[in-house]
């Protein structure tokens, strides 16, 4: 609730300085059960991994080094966050210096110029160890995000109402500041994990 306030806060307010604002709105529509073939669920995998191992995506799913990525074309060589950044166990920088100090919510778009700290929301900080994908293969992520160990107990329904509610997903399509988008579109991906999900969430190692 809280992040369609901001969202409808930002259309209302700020229109034209945050542009992942304007495009928020997603359908989740998921294909009639028996309507999506294996091979086409695969087909489906492989643009979702398209979009897992995106830097936008990847720079912050790392396992338990705590240590966010810097890595895209915007950064040149991919390495570990600058300044010594470690988010700790706590994954949000608790321990060291808080992911906030830097990453706070600016609703007057202060992720837009280059090589600033993406300011999209106050939550900013990095999933739990079980969620990397960082550096893994396609059928390891794949097997991963099917495990409701590994996916934070969801279903692939779960899963695409969770993209739709993050503004953190919603700014990795239109992330500005010279940063590349995440492949596809955010509703292409929804529409993904939902055919994936239909057609039993294959991967290619069954
Ligand atoms: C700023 C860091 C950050 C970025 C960037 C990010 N995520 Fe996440 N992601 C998180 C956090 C934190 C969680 C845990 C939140 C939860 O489980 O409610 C999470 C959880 C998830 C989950 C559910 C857990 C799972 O593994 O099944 C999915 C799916 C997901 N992210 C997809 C994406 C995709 C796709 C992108 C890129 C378009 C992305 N994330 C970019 C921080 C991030
Ligand atoms: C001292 C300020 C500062 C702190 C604290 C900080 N960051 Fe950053 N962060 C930045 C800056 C600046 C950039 C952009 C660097 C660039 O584009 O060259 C950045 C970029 C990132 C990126 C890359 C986003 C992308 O895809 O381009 C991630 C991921 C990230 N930070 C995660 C975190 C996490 C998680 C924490 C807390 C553990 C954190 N940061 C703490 C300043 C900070």
């Amino acid at each position: 609730m809280k992040t369609r306030f901001f969202i409808a806060a930002a259309v209302a307010g700020f229109t034209g300085t945050l542009a992942w604002a304007a495009s928020d709105e997603i359908t989740i529509l998921p294909p009639a059960e028996g309507s999506v073939s294996v091979e086409q669920g695969l087909v489906a995998w492989g643009r979702i991994y398209e979009v897992a191992s995106h830097p936008r995506c990847s720079n912050c799913h790392v396992g338990d080094s705590n240590r966010p990525m810097w890595s895209g074309p915007s950064y040149g060589k991919a390495r570990p966050h600058g300044m010594n950044i470690n988010a700790g166990e706590s994954r949000i920088g608790a321990e060291h210096i808080p992911c906030a100090t830097c990453h706070v919510t600016n609703k007057t778009g202060g992720n837009s110029g280059a090589h600033m700290a993406p300011q999209v929301a106050a939550e900013w900080q990095l999933p739990p160890v079980e969620f990397e994908w960082n550096g893994k293969s396609s059928i390891e992520v794949c097997n991963q995000l099917r495990d409701p160990e590994r996916n934070g107990d969801r279903t692939c329904m779960d899963i695409a109402g969770h993209l739709d509610h993050d503004v953190i997903l919603h700014w990795a399509w239109a992330p500005g500041g010279g940063r590349e988008p995440a492949p596809y579109s955010l509703q292409e991906h929804v529409n993904d994990v939902l055919a994936w999900g239909v057609s039993g969430m294959p991967c290619a190692n069954d």
